[in-house]
C-alpha cells in the first residue's frame, strides 16, 4: 500500500454513515499500519470535536486541525500548536473585527465554544447573507482589515484571518508531516473545504451531498485532480478511494 495523507472533513462528510464509517475506519487504519498518516479537519473547537467524536465511530486521528484550519493540534489533550498560532497573528485584530460585525444586528453569534482568538462565527440566513455579505466585507476593508469570511451550508459565517483557513493549515501539517500534493488525499461537502480542494494539486473527493457552494466551486475549478462521488458521507470517500485507485 502506498502511504498517503488522508484529511477529512467531519459533519456530513466522514461523519454520517456510521455503516460506510466503520468500513473506511478498517481502511484508514490498515493504511495507517504502513506509515499512511489521517488527519481530521473539522469547523468544529475541540470542545465540539470531543462531542461528536462521543457519538461517531471516530477513531483518535494523527493530528486534528479544529475551529476551520485555527488550531493544529497533535494531541487531543495539549495545546494548539504554537508554531501555527504564531502565523495566524499578522494583521489580525479580533476586538476590531468584533466591532464592526456589531453594526449588523442580523449577525446571530455562535455558542462561546465556537469562539476563539483566531476565530468569529455567526449564524446568518441565506436570504440576508446575500447582502449582507458584500457590506460587511466593504466595511471591514474600510477599516484596514484584512481578513477572510467563509459562508458555509448557508448557515455558518466564519470571520478568520486572512491567512487561516483548512487549505493553509493543510498545508502546514503536509509540509510537517512530509508528505508531497500527490500522496494527499483531501475529502469534504461544504464551504468551509473549499480551502482544502483549493490547496494545490492534491486528489479531492467531494461527497455526494455537497453543499451547493463546494459544487459550483468544483465546476468552476474542473481538474482531474477531483472526484465528485454519487454516495453520500464515508461511502462517498469510499467510491473515490476506489476511483483513484487505492482500493
Ligand atoms: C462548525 C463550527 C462552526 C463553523 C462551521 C462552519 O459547525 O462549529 O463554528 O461556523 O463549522 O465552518
Ligand atoms: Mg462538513
Amino acid at each position: 500500500m502506498t502511504q498517503i495523507l488522508f484529511v477529512t472533513d467531519l459533519d456530513h462528510t466522514l461523519v454520517g454513515d456510521d455503516f460506510a464509517h466503520e468500513e473506511l475506519n478498517e481502511w484508514l487504519l490498515k493504511a495507517r499500519e504502513t506509515g499512511s498518516k489521517i488527519v481530521y479537519s473539522t469547523g468544529r473547537s475541540l470542545i465540539r470535536y470531543r462531542e461528536l467524536a462521543a457519538e461517531a465511530p471516530l477513531f483518535e486521528p494523527d493530528l486534528l486541525i479544529a475551529s476551520v484550519g485555527t488550531a493544529i493540534y497533535s494531541r487531543l489533550e495539549g495545546e494548539p500548536d504554537a508554531g501555527w498560532q504564531e502565523k495566524l497573528k499578522t494583521g489580525w485584530n479580533r476586538d476590531r473585527v468584533m466591532a464592526v460585525t456589531a453594526h449588523f444586528s442580523d449577525l446571530v453569534p455562535q455558542a462561546d465554544s465556537e469562539q476563539s482568538a483566531f476565530k468569529v462565527s455567526f449564524f446568518l440566513t441565506e436570504e440576508v447573507a446575500i447582502w449582507l455579505l458584500p457590506q460587511l466585507e466593504t466595511l471591514l476593508k474600510q477599516q484596514g482589515l484584512d481578513v477572510q469570511l467563509l459562508y458555509s451550508s448557508g448557515r455558518d459565517l466564519d470571520i478568520l484571518p486572512r491567512h487561516a483557513n483548512k487549505g493553509s493549515a493543510l498545508t502546514f501539517v503536509r509540509q510537517t508531516l512530509g508528505f508531497e500534493p500527490n500522496q494527499t488525499i483531501v475529502c469534504g461537502d461544504s464551504g468551509n473545504d473549499i480551502a482544502l480542494f483549493a490547496a494545490g494539486s492534491e486528489l479531492g473527493i467531494i461527497v455526494g451531498n455537497a453543499q451547493p457552494e463546494l459544487l459550483s466551486w468544483h465546476r468552476d475549478h474542473p481538474t482531474p485532480n477531483h472526484y465528485l462521488a454519487k454516495s453520500h458521507c464515508a461511502a462517498g470517500i469510499l467510491e473515490g478511494l476506489q476511483y483513484f485507485g487505492f482500493r
